[in-house]
């Protein structure tokens, strides 16, 4: 069965989309593992990461994308010809063992959800209201996973920012989150903040639940390397989380990093020489000694 991980941080443009798809790059190439990237992200950033723009096209035209698969949780009476294995990309990036679930500019409807949960909490009672919406939170990711969980050994979902019911869904689904991080005062709350939440929906959804924090991944911002300010934050950081939660690795900013979003590959195979693709490798190693 493969370990569910999710990559979140409410903030965007920390570097969510880009650890998630070269972790997983690393992972199938470089470890031979079985690994399934979840684009839960409107933005669609890590699919066009790995494949081009005609191509989603051409895969969103026959519906061939996870907004099929959400849609087909949420209104399970209409009859549909396909599952979560017809919808999977296999081999992207010409990497054996990388496969891809496509993300979607249109994720879902909010009111379809609305309605629906609504019609079924009303059938019992108004007080279940709140249950019935849990309980579609905490089986949506699972359900649309559960087909294809033995087939990898990786799965690694990769969430819009925010903190939104597929987040939410991906978590309760997931054995481990990972979290990229820029190493400064704000993100520090942001991380707290996040840990929190994580925590309440614990408690709310299942007392098995039981995600946890894999590891903090810092993405160095430019001008932040070095000096007195870095060097404060770092140890304020070091006090806070216990160094098992830390990855020793710290992506630099690496201009190659951003190019390779170009070419529709990932840094560490279009430029595997750079100083981003060097740390992206390094971070697989520590995942692997981690899990
Ligand atoms: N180490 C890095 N060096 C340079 N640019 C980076 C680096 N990491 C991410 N970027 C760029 O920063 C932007 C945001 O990164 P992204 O991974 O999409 O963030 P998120 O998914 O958190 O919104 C992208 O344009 C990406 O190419
Ligand atoms: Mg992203």
């Amino acid at each position: 069965m493969a370990l569910v991980l999710t990559t979140i941080n409410m903030k965007g443009g920390v570097g969510k989309t880009t650890l998630t798809v070269n972790l997983a790059t690393c992972l199938a190439k470089n470890h031979a593992k079985r690994v399934l990237i979840v684009d839960l992200d409107s933005q669609i950033s890590a699919t066009l990461s790995v494949i081009a723009p005609h191509d989603f096209s051409r895969l969103r035209k026959g519906r061939r994308t996870i907004s099929y698969l959400i849609d087909k949780v949420i209104r399970p009476y209409i009859t549909r010809k396909y599952s979560t294995e017809h919808m999977i990309v296999p081999s992207v990036a010409d990497v054996a063992g990388l496969d891809l679930l496509p993300g979607d500019i249109e994720l879902y409807d909010e009111y379809t959800i609305a309605e629906t949960l609504y019609k079924k909490a009303t059938k019992e009672d108004m007080g279940k209201f709140s249950r019935v919406w849990q309980q579609f939170e905490s089986i949506l990711i699972q359900t649309v996973l559960a087909s294809v969980r033995d087939r990898y050994d990786f799965i690694l979902i990769d969430c819009a920012p925010g903190y939104n019911l597929l987040t939410r869904s991906a978590i309760v689904a997931s054995d481990f989150y990972l979290l990229p991080a820029r190493p400064e005062p704000l993100s520090l709350i942001g991380i707290q903040l996040l840990e929190r939440r994580i925590e309440k929906l614990k408690k709310q959804y299942n007392p098995h639940l039981n995600v946890n924090l894999l590891g903090i991944v810092f993405i160095l911002s430019g001008g932040m390397f070095s000096g007195r300010y870095y060097n404060q934050v770092m140890q304020r950081i070091e006090q806070d989380f216990t160094a098992n939660k830390i990855f020793k690795t710290r992506v630099p900013m690496d201009v190659n990093v951003a190019k390779a979003v170009d070419n529709f590959t990932p840094v560490v195979l279009n430029t595997p020489n750079s100083s981003g693709s060097k740390a992206f490798l390094k971070i697989a190693e520590e995942f692997i000694q981690k899990v």
